[in-house]
C-alpha cells in the first residue's frame, strides 16, 4: 500500500514516514510557531529527526556552533558542506580544514564550475564587484554552486540568525520552506537553528564548550564572507558594516538567503 503511494511522491518520501514528512512539508509554518520558542539543540534534533540525511551549509565562521550542537544531537558525525568561493581568507582554508579533522567530518567542498569562472574572470576580471556590485560574482563563486550543493537534497540547515542584519534578517524563521532553491516538485526545508541567538549567545557557547574558531575573528572580525569583500569592524559598528561596505545595506545578501528580501 504504501509502495504504490510513494510512486507519487518526490523521491524524498519513498521509504521514509510519509505522514510525519507530508505533514514537515505542509505545515511549516505551524512547525516554525511550535520551534520558534526552543533552542537551537532542540531545533536540530527535530530537523535531524525528520530529515536524518540533511546537510549544514557551513561557511568558516561562528556557524561552527552547528557542527557542535549536531554532532551532540547524532553522537556522531553529521553531513557538512562549504562553498569555497577560491576567494576566502587564508585563516578561514585553515579553519575550515580544523573543523574537519576536529569532528571527522567528511566534508563537501563545493567549488565554482570552472569553464563559468573562467569566462567570467576573462570578461570582467577578477575585481568587478567594487565597479558593479556583487551579485555577478556572488553568482558564480557562491550561489551557482550552493544550487548544486542542494540538488537531490530535502533540507539544509544554516547558520543565519535575526542580529546579523537589521535590514535583511530581522524576520528569519526557525524552519521555513525555501522557496528560492526548491520547486514544487521538489521542495526544500531550510532550518535556521540560531535564528533567535544573539552573537553573545554564540561567543557564550564557543567559550563555555571550547569550540574551534576562526583566527580572524580575534583580528577584528564579526561577520567573515570572501577576504576582498569583509573587513574587521570597530567597536560599537554593527557586523554586517564590514560585509560589501561599499554597496547599500538592503543588497547585502549575497543571493544564498535571496528569500530574506521582499
Ligand atoms: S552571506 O550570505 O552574507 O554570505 P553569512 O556570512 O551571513 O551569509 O552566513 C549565513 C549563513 O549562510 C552561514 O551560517 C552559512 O550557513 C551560510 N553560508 C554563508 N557563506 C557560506 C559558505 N561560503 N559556505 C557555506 N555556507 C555559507
Ligand atoms: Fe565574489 Fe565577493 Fe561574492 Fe565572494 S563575496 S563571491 S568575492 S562578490
Amino acid at each position: 500500500m504504501l509502495d504504490s503511494y510513494s510512486i507519487n511522491l518526490p523521491r524524498k518520501f519513498i521509504g521514509r514516514n510519509c505522514t510525519l514528512m507530508a505533514l514537515a512539508i505542509d505545515n511549516i509554518s505551524s512547525v516554525a510557531e511550535e520551534l520558534k520558542e526552543k533552542t537551537p539543540k532542540e531545533i536540530l534534533r527535530y530537523a535531524l529527526t525528520e530529515f536524518p540525511d540533511l546537510y549544514i551549509s557551513f561557511s568558516g565562521a561562528e556557524d561552527v556552533v552547528l557542527i557542535d550542537l549536531a554532532t551532540k544531537v547524532n553522537k556522531g558525525p553529521v553531513n557538512v558542506f562549504t562553498l569555497d568561493t577560491g576567494r576566502l581568507h587564508p585563516e578561514t582554508y585553515q579553519f575550515i580544514d580544523q573543523v574537519r579533522k576536529h569532528y571527522g567530518l567528511q566534508l563537501k567542498i563545493m567549488t565554482p564550475e570552472s569553464d563559468e569562472l573562467q569566462s567570467f574572470v576573462a570578461e570582467k576580471g577578477l575585481f568587478s564587484f567594487y565597479e558593479d556590485g556583487h551579485k555577478e560574482c556572488c553568482t558564480v563563486r557562491k550561489t551557482n554552486p550552493l544550487r548544486k550543493a542542494l540538488n537531490g537534497l530535502d533540507c539544509w540547515v544554516t547558520g543565519q540568525r535575526r542580529d546579523q542584519s537589521p535590514s535583511t534578517r530581522s524576520e528569519v524563521a526557525v524552519v521555513e520552506q525555501d522557496k528560492v532553491f526548491g520547486t514544487d516538485a521538489q521542495p526544500l526545508v531550510k532550518f535556521n537553528p540560531l535564528a533567535n541567538w544573539s552573537s553573545q549567545q554564540v561567543w557564550e557557547y564557543i567559550r563555555m564548550f571550547d569550540v574551534p574558531f576562526n583566527k580572524l575573528h580575534e583580528k577584528g572580525f564579526i561577520s567573515i564572507g570572501c577576504e576582498p569583500c569583509t573587513k574587521a569592524v570597530l567597536p560599537g559598528q554593527h557586523e554586517r558594516e564590514g560585509r560589501w561596505w561599499w554597496e547599500e545595506a538592503t543588497i547585502k545578501e549575497c543571493g544564498l538567503h535571496a528569500g530574506n528580501i521582499k
